[in-house]
């Protein structure tokens, strides 16, 4: 009755098992995974945002498969003011990265055909490019104490094969947090040239980077000369999920990102999936993004030394180092197996974290944490779980 798609094992894991257990009896979970900024106490603008989706224009249904000129208008101006300019044209709106990544595998890939994914990195999108009957291949991430995460980049360019369509970068990467480096970017943007491949970079947390230091942004268009979707949303700019818009900045060598723009006119034409009040909102959100990306900032400033400081005392545990993005990555040296070391928390301290193998981390003994908990609950979790696992 129903397409192969589904051919994954989609039985609850023990850990959703469990946490839905405790929650149908009232237990209080002390959530280290929690990243739906709508949930961690984030003081929001709501009458501007309310308001912002009010507009009298919101009334009239004036469809264009790119998006509003006003919504792409203010996107652009996001980007100048990131120092990186953009033109109107090379914008194309969704209502979340997810969908835009499925019309770029769309745009990209017949059944079969190949992306590379990062690794680790986010669990949704090897389910993304295989809802879209692509195969995912993952490239290795590497990492090293003194010189942090980097991207294996023999081993990527041992993995493309005719079948290869496009390679995708996160920048910074989740949940490693890392930053695309110089080198990497030209050396990819060789590769992608050479092989006839597309670049996909998704920027979402780009925005997060730690002490206000980022990597180069890649929308910017003069940068590359492979074709390049660029994507980013309000869901994490601007800690709004729920509103759903999105979007994709084509760049790279011209005949080949016009000829990607006509064809993307074509597809999200047949979608028209971005709703008119969230367009018309576009410009006066974006002009308000440093209330809140202030607030996310300053929340993952003070866990990670929070993070920091409560394993200083330990001698089996470090927290690998973080450029950017949301999350923490912590390093346990032990004889515990990551299965064991999860459901022990959940089960007996009401404690839920992610394992490393959530994102196929190569061996065991990380644990990964969301950085947007709030403080009290933060230092709750974090103090627990190394009293457990943190020995001297
Ligand atoms: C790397 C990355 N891209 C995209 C998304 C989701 O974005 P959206 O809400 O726009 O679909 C996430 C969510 O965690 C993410 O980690």
């Amino acid at each position: 009755m129903f397409s192969d798609r589904f051919d994954w094992d989609q039985d609850a894991n023990a850990l959703s098992l469990l946490l839905g257990d405790k929650q149908r009896r009232g237990e209080r979970v002390v959530d280290l995974t929690e990243s739906n900024p709508t949930r961690v106490g984030l003081a929001y603008e709501v009458d501007n945002i309310l308001a912002a989706l009010s507009q009298p224009g919101s009334m009239e249904y004036a469809p264009d498969p790119r998006g509003l000129l006003v919504a792409r208008q203010a996107i652009a101006k996001y980007y100048r003011e990131r120092g990186a300019p953009i033109d109107t044209d090379a914008l194309f709106l969704t209502a979340g990265t997810s969908d835009a990544y499925s019309i770029l595998f769309k745009l990209l890939g017949n059944p079969g055909d190949e992306v590379l994914i990062p690794r680790p990195g986010y669990p949704l999108l090897a389910y993304l490019v295989r809802l879209d009957s692509l195969r995912a291949r993952f490239y290795p991430l590497r990492y090293d104490s003194a010189g942090g995460w980097s991207i294996d980049l023999d081993a990527l360019q041992a993995l493309i094969t005719p079948r290869t369509r496009a390679i995708v970068l996160i920048n910074p990467n989740n949940p490693t947090g890392a930053y695309v480096k110089q080198t990497e970017w030209q050396a990819i943007d060789a590769m992608c040239r050479r092989h006839d491949l597309a670049l996909i970079v998704d920027e979402v947390f780009y925005d997060y980077g730690a002490g206000g230091a980022a990597g180069p942004i890649a929308a910017q268009q003069d940068r590359f000369e492979s074709l390049t979707f660029v994507l980013n949303g309000l869901s994490k700019l601007m800690g709004l999920p729920q509103l759903k818009l999105a979007w994709i900045v084509v760049g790279g060598e011209f005949g080949l990102s016009s000829a990607a723009r006509s064809h993307l006119e074509t597809l999200l034409d047949f979608y028209l999936s971005v709703a008119t009040p969230i367009q018309h909102a576009a410009e006066r959100l974006l002009d308000r993004r440093h209330a809140v990306q202030r607030q996310i900032l300053s929340r993952i400033e003070v866990n990670s030394r929070i993070l920091e400081e409560r394993i200083a005392s330990t001698g089996n545990c470090r927290v690998l180092q973080r450029e950017g993005g949301w999350y923490a990555i912590v390093d346990i040296l032990d004889m515990v197996s990551d299965e064991t070391r999860v459901m022990h928390l959940l089960k007996h301290d009401n404690i839920l974290v992610h394992p490393g193998f959530f994102y196929d981390f190569n061996r065991e003994g990380f644990v990964v944490l969301s950085l947007l908990p709030r403080e009290d609950i933060f230092r709750n979790g974090v103090s627990r779980m190394i009293g457990r696992y943190g020995h001297t």
